[in-house]
């Protein structure tokens, strides 16, 4: 049977800033839906990627004294580095210097144009270039970027303008019957307000610096940054060049993930370029909130309150990484990031739950049963089992949490099995039973069902916690889970195979003291 397709981007972040802690976030968030997706039989296209143009990357060139191609070289490095270390399985990495992106970028706006909804006109009117965004005089905040607070820049050009305002209902129809198009449901309101009280066109070029795409009917104009940007979702699966059919296959995208700073760009502009241009509009776009420092302000290096990936990684390690920012902060609202409850997360849950769980069940696999998987005798078939009374309901549980992007929800639901199966343990105390040859046959049953539990939560957490889960499934006698594409079927109670070897390792997560 064909899969279906499954398409999922990230922002392009600019590269004028290093990868950071929220950058990461959206990145590990979209590898995490792609990776359960792919494990769920899906044929899933991951892209992320990085955006080059605009004023603000021509500054940071300059200031740094290189061609603006040779900075944006520069610093990919730093990004598909961070890519790797954190096993980010994007199927594609997109930079919007790329030959195949200006291609698809000038196929658009030709497309645009033929179509009659754009125009030239002079503009006046004031822009952010750290936001990369023009201001009306009302949208300023004492003379400031509402957004960033920062001085604005006053500009005075001959610019090329979309038809934006001609797009209100349509936009306002497509929300009403779309109600998932934007989520959570907060960002819909507050785009929903935006397009309410009207909307201006957009100025989609610029004369002034010439660090971007020209425009093809007007070449001595290049391209508005976040107009190109947005394109690079349908450039990237070659929009606009002789082989479409990853277009034709991926398009629309089922996922943007965004920051909940740039939704009016991804809930409003680009649909709008999109119905312009006759596409299909994406299924859902996804914000997520904002990471903060652990005292709620703003992280920043001058504060000397800012967490970085690389520090982080060094002292939790890739998983515990991923867990954290997947299983304690919830997609979609603000949340304040500090060690303290990265270490207490990270210790109860994994160091305390999983990983003693497992390092306990394998330990006793080994000693009672000579390091193979027990068989459940035939008279334990139908006995009560608590453990296969909670994993029988997890595949729907994630499935469900994952579509959502509920990520919390999704780890929870795993957890849940693992406490369970560590109390089980304790109350069947296969210590005991070990002590007597009447016992035996209960004693592989208690070690069975535990070390099938740990299997199913390997399983379950393989998108969220690959290298573990990879690991525990190898000590199980198991091939790679993160390669499964039917987690259905991999998910039925019983699938560990008795006589499987059980092997001992270090333990899968290690106890961090609290004061280190
Ligand atoms: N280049 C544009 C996106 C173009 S997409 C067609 C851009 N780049 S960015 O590098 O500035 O930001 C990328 C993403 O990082 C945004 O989604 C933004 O929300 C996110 N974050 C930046 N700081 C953040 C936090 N402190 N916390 C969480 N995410 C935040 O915007």
């Amino acid at each position: 049977m064909s899969k279906e397709p499954f398409y999922i981007t990230t922002p392009i972040y600019y590269v004028n800033g290093k990868p950071h802690i929220g950058t990461a976030y959206t990145t590990l968030a979209a590898d995490t839906v792609a990776r359960w997706q792919r494990m769920d039989g899906y044929d899933v296209h991951f892209l992320t990627g990085l955006d080059e143009h605009g004023q603000k990357v021509a500054a940071s060139a300059a200031e740094h004294n290189m061609s603006p191609q040779k900075w944006c070289d520069s610093q990919v490095k730093d990004f598909t580095d961070l890519w790797d270390l954190l096993g980010i399985t994007n199927d594609d990495f997109i930079r919007t210097t790329e030959e195949r992106h200006a291609r698809g970028v000038q196929e658009f706006l030709q497309l645009l144009y033929d179509k009659g909804y754009l125009y030239k006109d002079s503009y006046e009117g004031n822009y952010c270039t750290p936001c990369e965004t023009f201001y009306t005089d009302e949208d300023l905040v004492d003379g400031k970027c509402p957004d960033c607070g920062r001085e604005v820049e006053f500009v005075q050009e001959e610019n090329w303008f979309f038809k934006l305002s001609e797009f209100g209902d349509r936009l306002l129809a497509l929300y009403d019957e779309q109600p998932e198009f934007i989520r959570p449901a907060i960002r819909m309101n507050e785009v929903r307000s935006f397009v309410e009280g009207g909307m201006h066109d957009l100025s989609i070029s610029r004369t002034s610096f010439d660090w971007g795409v020209p425009l093809p009917f007007d070449p001595d104009h290049v391209c508005y940054v976040w107009v190109d940007a947005l394109i690079n979702y349908i450039s990237a699966l070659g929009y606009g060049s002789a082989d479409d059919s990853a277009f034709e296959r991926y398009w629309p995208a089922d996922f943007h993930l965004v920051g909940k700073d740039i939704i009016r760009f991804h809930c409003v502009i680009w649909p709008a370029m999109l119905m312009a241009a006759d596409l299909p509009l994406p299924k859902n776009v996804f914000a997520h909130g904002f990471l903060m420092a652990a005292d709620g302000s703003k992280m920043s290096k001058s504060k000397g309150n800012a967490l970085y990936p690389l520090d982080l990684i060094d002292r939790y390690g890739v998983d515990a990484y991923r867990y954290y920012f997947t299983s304690d902060v919830t997609f979609g609202a603000d949340a304040n990031i500090g060690t303290d409850r990265i270490t207490q997360v990270y210790n109860a849950d994994l160091a305390n739950s999983y990983g003693n769980l497992f390092s306990r069940v394998s330990n006793m696999a080994i000693k009672y049963f000579d390091g193979r998987v027990p068989e459940v005798p035939a008279d334990f078939a139908e006995a009560d089992n608590p453990l296969k009374d909670i994993a029988d309901g997890l595949y729907e549980r994630c499935r469900s949490c994952i579509s959502d992007i509920d990520f919390c929800g999704a780890t929870q639901a795993v957890m849940e099995l693992v406490h369970r199966a560590n109390l089980y343990v304790e109350d069947a105390a296969p210590w005991n039973l070990a002590k007597s040859p009447d016992t035996k046959g209960e004693l592989a049953f208690v070690i069975y069902n535990a070390l099938e539990s740990c299997r199913l939560a390997a399983l379950y957490l393989a998108p969220f916690m690959p290298i573990s889960s990879t690991e525990l499934f190898a000590r199980l006698g198991l091939g790679d889970p993160c390669a499964i594409d039917d987690v259905e079927h991999e998910g039925v109670w019983g699938g560990l195979p008795a006589g499987n070897p059980v092997t001992k390792g270090d333990p899968l997560f290690v106890r961090i003291s609290d004061k280190a």
